[in-house]
């Protein structure tokens, strides 16, 4: 540990499994109390425990990112534990497959509520206290997917793009807040909501035939530094823009994606 955050409160939504999970445990190795909060509490659970086992602070909190009142309670729960909020990484996310002629309007605002509206009203909870103290720094989860087109994504990939736009809009408005407000947009890291859209996609053959195996080793093969990333290759560009590292950066979209957009 280098206590690269030590001290500050992060908010990691989506914190129980996956990319939460590894920048939860990440953040608090470098120092952070990391408050866990998932619709899954259970996995929040396990996560909080986890790191107060290695040493670290977290606790677990529920949360739907798709009600403003959860969200709020969420960002309640922070202060009341810990006293204030530095960051939040807004990284709640699930499976979005389809495509623009068969997709049902209930599946397109699922995915929307989730990954577009509730990134929305997850900061929109812990703004007001960033703005309060004159610092603060938000972390949005976006996607290659909102950069590229990736094959039968649809609702996903337009969620992504607009947390790109939401991130570089919110950004200009909260700078002179001293809020700063950046996204993240990775590329393929097998996890499972991975492994969903995957066997969502071959169910409603857009895989070619492929089982979700040789799929994933077709994506894989694919990437120019030889394999897909991990899920800490995502948690250590979160850990920068959450520190004071990147004081100097607001409104960009970072990909991280060994390489596959740059082909
Ligand atoms: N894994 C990848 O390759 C990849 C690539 C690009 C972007 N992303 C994005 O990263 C984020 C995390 O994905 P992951 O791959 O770690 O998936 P994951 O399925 O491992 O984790 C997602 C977490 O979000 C939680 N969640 C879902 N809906 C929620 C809601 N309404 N309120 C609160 N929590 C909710 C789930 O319970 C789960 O714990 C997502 O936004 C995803 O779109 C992932």
């Amino acid at each position: 540990m280098t206590g690269r955050l030590d001290g500050r409160v992060a908010i990691i939504t989506g914190g129980g499994s996956g990319l939460g999970e590894a920048s939860s445990k990440r953040f608090a190795e470098e120092g952070a109390n990391v408050l866990v909060a998932d619709m899954n509490e259970d996995g929040a659970k396990r996560v909080a425990s986890e790191i107060e086992i290695a040493g670290g602070t977290a606790s677990a909190v529920h949360v739907d990112v798709t009600s403003r009142a959860s969200n709020e309670a969420m960002a309640s729960a922070a202060l009341e534990r810990y006293g204030t909020i530095d960051t939040i990484y807004c990284n709640a996310g699930i499976v979005g497959v389809g495509n623009a002629m068969d997709l049902e309007e209930d599946d397109w605002d699922l995915v929307n509520d989730v990954m577009l509206k509730g990134v929305w009203l997850s900061m929109r909870a812990v703004l007001p206290t960033m703005v309060d103290k004159g610092k603060g720094s938000i972390i949005n989860q976006a996607s290659i997917g909102g950069v590229i087109g990736v094959a039968g994504i649809f609702p996903y990939a337009a969620a992504k793009a607009g947390v790109i736009g939401m991130t570089r809009q919110a950004a200009v408005d909260f700078a002179d807040k001293g809020v700063r407000i950046n996204c993240i947009c990775p590329g393929t890291v097998p996890t499972p909501l991975v492994i969903g859209t995957y066997e969502q996609r071959a169910g409603i053959g857009m895989s070619g035939g492929r089982t979700v195996e040789e799929a994933l080793e077709v994506t894989r093969s694919k990437y120019p530094l030889g394999d897909m990333g991990e899920p800490l290759d995502i948690a250590n560009m979160a850990l920068f823009l959450a520190s004071d590292e990147s004081k100097w950066i607001t409104g960009q979209s970072f990909i991280v994606d060994g390489g596959y957009t740059a082909v």
